[in-house]
This record gives C-alpha cells, structure tokens and sequence, in this order.
C-alpha cells in the first residue's frame, strides 16, 4: 500500500556449531536498514487483552514497527486503501509513512512492539480526529 512496506531486516544466525543453535541477532541501523535518520525508539508492552491502540495518522512522522515478541495486528489505510498487516517476526519491519491512518490490536500476551521513529515526539504532527485526517488525506494523496 501507498506510505507502508514490510522491510526485511539482517537475520544473524552465526551459527558457527550448528549442533549448538545461538539465536538471531537483527541489527537496524538508520539510513540502511531503515529509510530515515532513527531520532526515537519506544514500545508497548503488557497492552491487556482486546485494547485497540493507535486511531491517528502524523503529517510527517516516518515510523517502522518491530513485533519484538508474541504478535499484533496492524491496519494501515488511506481514505482510499486499506490493508491488514500481522507482524510476528523480530526480523521484519512495518514501515510507516506520513499520512497513514493506523490501529493496532489483537496483541498477544507478552506481545512487545518496538517503534523506531524519524522524529522526537511532537503532539503537533499527530491528527487523532478521523474525520479531519480524511479531509486532509485527500489533499495529500
Ligand atoms: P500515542 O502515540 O497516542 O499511543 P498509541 O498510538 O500507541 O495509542 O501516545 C500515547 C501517549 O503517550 C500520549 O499521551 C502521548 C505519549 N507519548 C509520548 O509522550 N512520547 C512518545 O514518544 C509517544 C509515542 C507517546
């Protein structure tokens, strides 16, 4: 969809014994792995059971989405696309563009997922009222 993609980050297996497994590393560095200078990195964690998070968009704000354990759903939309995304592999990434409408819901218990962010936080970017991210979305697409 227009503004998201599923990035697939380095899956490091270094597995110099294979008869002695030593887990996965996922290094994500900006301007490499991700398509913008990292300025913040937050996450949600313990999100109880059927609470929906998210119902806004941000003017400028780029973000990527790591499910770093267990599974949430995504929705991405525009007024004109709607897409739904499980994300449930540390190794891959949501990118998230400007002027995307998101929600995410269906977290799994001990689910937790990273945000890495293009900009410090800023209440001004976000548009949480549907009906006026509409409108603007409309100009913008
Ligand atoms: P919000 O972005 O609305 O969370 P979600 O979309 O996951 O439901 O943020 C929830 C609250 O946290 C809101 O009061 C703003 C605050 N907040 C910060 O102070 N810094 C941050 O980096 C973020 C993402 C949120």
């Amino acid at each position: 969809m227009i503004n998201t993609k599923i990035i697939e980050f380095n899956d490091i297996i270094d597995a110099k014994n294979i008869e002695r497994p030593m887990g996965h590393l996922t290094p994500i560095e900006g301007f490499k792995d991700v398509p913008f200078d990292i300025k913040r990195i937050y996450y949600l964690t313990r999100v109880p059971e059927n609470t929906i998070r998210g119902f806004h968009s941000h003017k400028e704000l780029q973000q990527v989405l790591v499910c770093l354990n267990g599974s949430v759903q995504i929705s991405v939309s525009t007024p004109y696309e709607k897409e739904f995304i499980t994300l449930d592999d540390p190794a891959k990434g949501l990118y998230i563009g400007p002027m995307i409408w998101r929600e995410m819901y269906n977290f799994s218990p001990g689910s937790v997922l990273m945000v890495i962010a293009s900009e410090y936080y800023d209440e001004g970017d976000y548009i949480r009222d549907y009906r006026t991210y509409c409108e603007e979305a409309q100009d913008f697409f």
